[in-house]
């Protein structure tokens, strides 16, 4: 693969770290650390792991003590993570890599889980099915939270609210490096994959359920909505114009809401 990794600004994941860690589902995080029970210790690998957010989140949820590998294309954003080592990790290691055309099977094997959060919806077809062959090949079961699933509702509804829900899906389907991203498409295609490779799959929703307390997160959110809306489908460049305007006018009123859905994945090798 040639091209830059598609890169992602680290104060960003740290604005919506506090809504992945809200959002992201607790039973499934329970069932993998109940598969995990009887061994002497966990290793994990996280692919796409920014910052480290998903560690941070499931590492004091573990019985077991955990080390992980944190990989990722961009070393600024994984010199982040290394500042402090969160509650029930015993060992942290990262690495720099270009998913994209990695052995998966010699990134993550040889250990029991690996994880990826927010990246799933980013790949493609192709990418998955190797992903799954990875984990077949090599026993690993795979953790994938926070794949965006499509069921998005603004509230105030206002005129563009399904215009930009269209355009700023299309723009999901772009290629992000890994091929055509299956976008909302990718958790239900990744299950089908895992069942078919004889994973035992579990999905939860982990929705973002964003309210008036979370107006930074919300206008990020939005301005990234709209530029991709814009950027997808620029004749209609004015509506998602006034749209963004609107809604950053309620979003500052405080009466503005927003859910952005998401699903969490667990498979476990059967
Ligand atoms: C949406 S962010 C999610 C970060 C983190 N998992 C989290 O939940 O906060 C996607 C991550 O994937 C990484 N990434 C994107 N393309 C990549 C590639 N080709 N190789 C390695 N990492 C990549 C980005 O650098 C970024 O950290």
């Amino acid at each position: 693969m040639t091209g830059p990794v598609e890169s992602f600004d680290a104060d960003w994941l740290s604005l919506r770290e506090p809504a992945d860690a809200a959002a992201r589902s607790r039973h499934l995080a329970h069932m993998l650390d109940a598969w995990l029970a009887g061994r002497s210790g966990v290793s994990i690998t996280d692919l796409g792991a920014g910052t480290g957010s998903a560690m941070r989140w499931l590492a004091p949820r573990l019985t077991l003590s955990q080390q992980w590998c944190l990989v990722d294309g961009d070393d600024r954003l994984l010199n982040r993570a290394r500042l402090a080592v969160p509650a029930g990790v015993s060992a942290l290691d990262t690495h720099v890599a270009d998913l994209r055309d990695a052995d998966l099977a010699a990134v993550f094997g040889g250990g029991d889980v690996v994880s990826a959060s927010a990246l799933l919806d980013l790949v493609s077809s192709a990418w998955i099915n190797r992903l799954v062959a990875a984990c077949a090949e090599t026993g690993t079961a795979a953790w994938l939270t926070l794949s965006v699933d499509g069921a998005d509702t603004w509230f105030p509804p206002l005129r563009g609210d399904w215009a930009a829900g269209r355009a700023f899906a299309r723009d999901q389907g772009r290629d992000k490096g890994f091929g055509p991203s299956l976008g909302a498409k990718a958790v239900s295609y990744a299950a089908k994959r895992f069942r078919a490779a004889g994973f035992k799959v579990g999905t939860a929703k982990s929705d973002w359920n964003l309210g008036p307390d979370s107006g930074a997160l919300q206008r990020e959110l939005l301005r990234g909505h709209a530029a991709a809306a814009m950027a997808a489908d620029p004749a209609r460049g004015r509506l998602y114009e006034t749209w963004a305007h609107r809604r950053l006018k309620a979003i500052g009123a405080g009466r503005a809401r927003v859910r952005i859905g998401h699903t969490d994945l667990l498979a476990l090798p059967g």
